[in-house]
C-alpha cells in the first residue's frame, strides 16, 4: 500500500518552476534503465530525446507521450501514477516541458517520481538568458551545459553575444581578417605577447544550435552595430570614421570608435555578414545591438556629415536611427526579425523604426514603456531590478561581480510587466532575459556562480510568477538541483 508519511517528498515540493496547477497523489513511479518510452505522432523525436535524457529505452508505454488538440503552444499535462507516466501536449514544445518535469523529479529524488497530476503552461513566450562570449570565451561544452540547465527550468531563448570591442567570434567567409585580427586581442596584462580569444567554428555553432533545438530553445546571435565594434575596426579600419589604426580592445567600457555611417564599404560588409549569419543561424531572430554608441566620431567625420545631408537628417541621433534602419533592412532581406537594445529608440520619434523591431529594455524599464507605447514588442532585461546577472548577489566586497547588485530578492520578485505599464504596454511584452556580461567572468565556474540560483528564480517569474517569499523559501531546493547538475551556485545570504 502506498503511504504518505511526513518523510515522503511530494511532487509539489520538488518541481520548480512551481507549476500552474499540481495535485499530489499517493505512491510513486520508479524510473529505471528498463523503463520504456512510447510516443504518438508527432512526438517520436521528443521520445528519443526523453530516452537519452532519462536513460530509458524506446519501446513500451511505461512513459507515454500523447498528442491531443487544443492545448496552448507550450502547455502540457503530466500524470504520474504507480504504473505509468503520461505526458500530454499539442506541440513538441509542450511535450518537451512535460519531459523536463519528469526529468527534474528523477534528478532531485533519486529516480522516484512522486505520483501527481500537473496542468502547466508558461506566462510569457520569451524566457531567455544571454551569455557574453566576447569579453571571455566560453567553450561549446559549457554553453551546452547552460542550455541544458536553462531548458530544464523552462527557459527557451539563448541570446549569444558574439561580437564586441574585445573580439568577434562568428566566422565570416571572404573576410580573412575577421579571424586573423578581430577574433583575438593582445593580453596587455602580460608582456610576453600572449593573445586571447578565437572564433567559434561553423561546426561548433551548428552543434550548439542542434543541442538547443533538441531542448526547444531558440538561439539568437548578436552582431553589435554601430558601437562596440573595435574588434571589427581593428581588422577593417576603413569601416571607421578616421581610418584608424584601431585595436581589439583589452579594456572594458564604451569606446568612441564606431562604424562610419557615411561609408558604403562598411554597409557592403554588413550586407554580406548579416546574410552569412542568417544562413549559419536557423532561428528567426538576429540581435543587432545598438547600445552605447557615442556619436563624437560622426560629428567630426566629413563622410558622416555628408550622409546626414544627403538623407536630410538633422542630427547624429537621426544618423544612428538611419543606420539602424539600414541594418534592419539587411536582417529583413534575409527573412529574419531584428532585435535591438533600447537605445535604438533614441532620436527616432520622428523618423520611426521598422514596426517589427523588438526592443530589449536594459536601462531600467523606461525603454520597455517607450517601445511598447510606440508599438514595438519588448523583451525586458532591466539592469535595475535583477536582470543583470553579472552584478553581485549582494553589496559586499567579498562577492564577485561587476558594476551593480542584483539580489536574489529582486529576481524572486521580478515582474516582466511592472505596474507602471498599462494594459496596452503589457500586451507588447514578450517576456524577459537574464544577461551575463563577462568582463569579470573568467571561467565557467564563475559564470555558474553568478547565474545560479538567480536564473532559476527568473525562470519561475517568467513561467508562473509567484510572491518573492514563496520563491525564496525554495532556495535550498534550487541549490540541490544545482548540486545534481554539477553547477557551483551562490550559497550566500539571501538579500
Ligand atoms: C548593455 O548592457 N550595454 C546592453
Ligand atoms: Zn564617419
Amino acid at each position: 500500500m502506498a503511504m504518505n508519511t511526513p518523510h515522503t517528498l511530494r511532487a509539489s515540493d520538488l518541481l520548480f518552476p512551481t507549476p500552474v496547477s499540481i495535485e499530489d497523489r499517493d505512491g510513486s513511479y520508479r524510473l529505471h534503465s528498463t523503463t520504456t518510452i512510447a510516443a504518438s505522432p508527432p512526438f517520436e523525436e521528443t521520445a528519443d530525446t526523453a530516452a537519452a535524457l532519462l536513460g530509458c529505452k524506446r519501446g513500451g508505454e511505461d512513459i507515454l507521450f500523447k498528442h491531443i488538440e487544443g492545448l496552448d503552444d507550450e502547455e502540457y499535462r503530466l500524470s504520474i501514477s504507480t504504473v505509468q507516466v503520461v505526458i500530454t501536449a499539442s506541440t513538441t514544445r509542450g511535450a518537451f516541458h512535460g519531459l523536463s518535469a519528469v526529468r527534474k523529479l528523477a534528478l532531485i529524488n533519486d529516480n522516484i517520481l512522486p505520483a501527481c497530476r500537473v496542468c502547466d503552461k508558461p506566462a510569457f513566450v520569451w524566457r531567455g538568458f544571454m551569455l557574453d562570449c566576447v569579453r571571455h570565451f566560453f567553450s561549446v561544452d559549457f554553453i551546452k551545459k547552460l542550455i541544458d540547465a536553462a531548458s530544464l527550468f523552462g527557459l527557451n531563448r539563448f541570446h549569444w553575444h558574439l561580437t564586441d570591442d574585445q573580439g568577434w567570434r562568428i566566422p565570416i567567409d571572404g573576410w580573412p581578417k575577421i579571424e586573423e585580427i578581430a577574433s583575438r586581442r593582445s593580453e596587455l596584462q602580460y608582456n610576453d605577447g600572449r593573445t586571447y580569444g578565437r572564433l567559434y567554428t561553423k561546426e561548433e555553432i551548428c552543434e550548439v544550435q542542434a543541442y538547443a533545438h533538441k531542448r526547444q530553445m531558440i538561439v539568437i546571435p548578436e552582431v553589435e552595430t554601430p558601437g562596440h565594434v573595435s574588434a571589427l575596426l581593428a581588422a577593417y579600419p576603413e569601416f571607421g570614421c578616421t581610418g584608424g589604426p584601431y585595436e581589439v580592445q583589452d579594456r572594458w567600457g564604451i569606446f568612441n570608435e564606431v562604424l562610419c555611417a557615411g561609408n558604403d564599404a562598411m554597409l557592403a560588409f554588413f550586407e554580406d555578414a548579416i546574410a552569412q549569419v542568417a544562413t549559419l543561424f536557423s532561428d528567426p531572430y538576429i540581435h543587432i545591438g545598438g547600445d552605447e554608441c557615442p556619436q563624437s566620431a560622426w560629428e567630426a567625420c566629413p563622410k558622416c556629415q555628408a550622409r546626414m545631408k544627403a538623407e536630410g537628417l538633422t542630427g547624429e541621433h537621426q544618423l544612428q536611427s538611419w543606420l539602424t534602419s539600414q541594418i534592419c533592412a539587411m536582417v529583413h532581406k534575409n527573412g529574419k526579425r531584428p532585435i535591438g537594445w533600447d537605445e535604438v529608440l533614441d532620436g527616432t520619434e520622428e523618423m520611426g523604426l521598422p514596426d517589427d523591431l523588438i526592443v530589449q529594455s536594459w536601462q531600467g524599464i523606461q525603454g520597455g514603456l517607450e517601445a511598447s507605447r510606440r508599438g514595438h514588442q519588448v523583451i525586458m532585461s532591466p539592469n535595475t531590478v535583477g536582470c543583470y546577472l553579472d552584478y553581485r548577489h549582494r553589496d559586499s566586497a567579498e562577492e564577485m561581480g561587476n558594476l551593480g547588485v542584483s539580489t536574489l530578492r529582486q529576481v524572486a520578485s521580478f515582474t516582466a510587466t511592472p505596474p507602471q505599464m498599462d494594459e496596452q504596454a503589457k500586451s507588447m511584452v514578450l517576456g524577459a532575459q537574464g544577461n551575463l556580461w563577462s568582463e569579470r567572468v573568467l571561467s565557467a565556474r564563475q559564470a555558474e556562480y553568478l547565474l545560479f540560483p538567480r536564473l532559476q528564480l527568473l525562470a519561475q517569474q517568467l513561467w508562473n510568477p509567484r510572491e518573492a517569499d514563496e520563491n525564496l523559501n525554495r532556495i535550498e531546493l534550487l541549490t540541490k538541483y544545482c548540486e545534481k547538475l554539477d553547477i557551483h551556485c551562490y550559497r550566500g545570504a539571501v538579500e
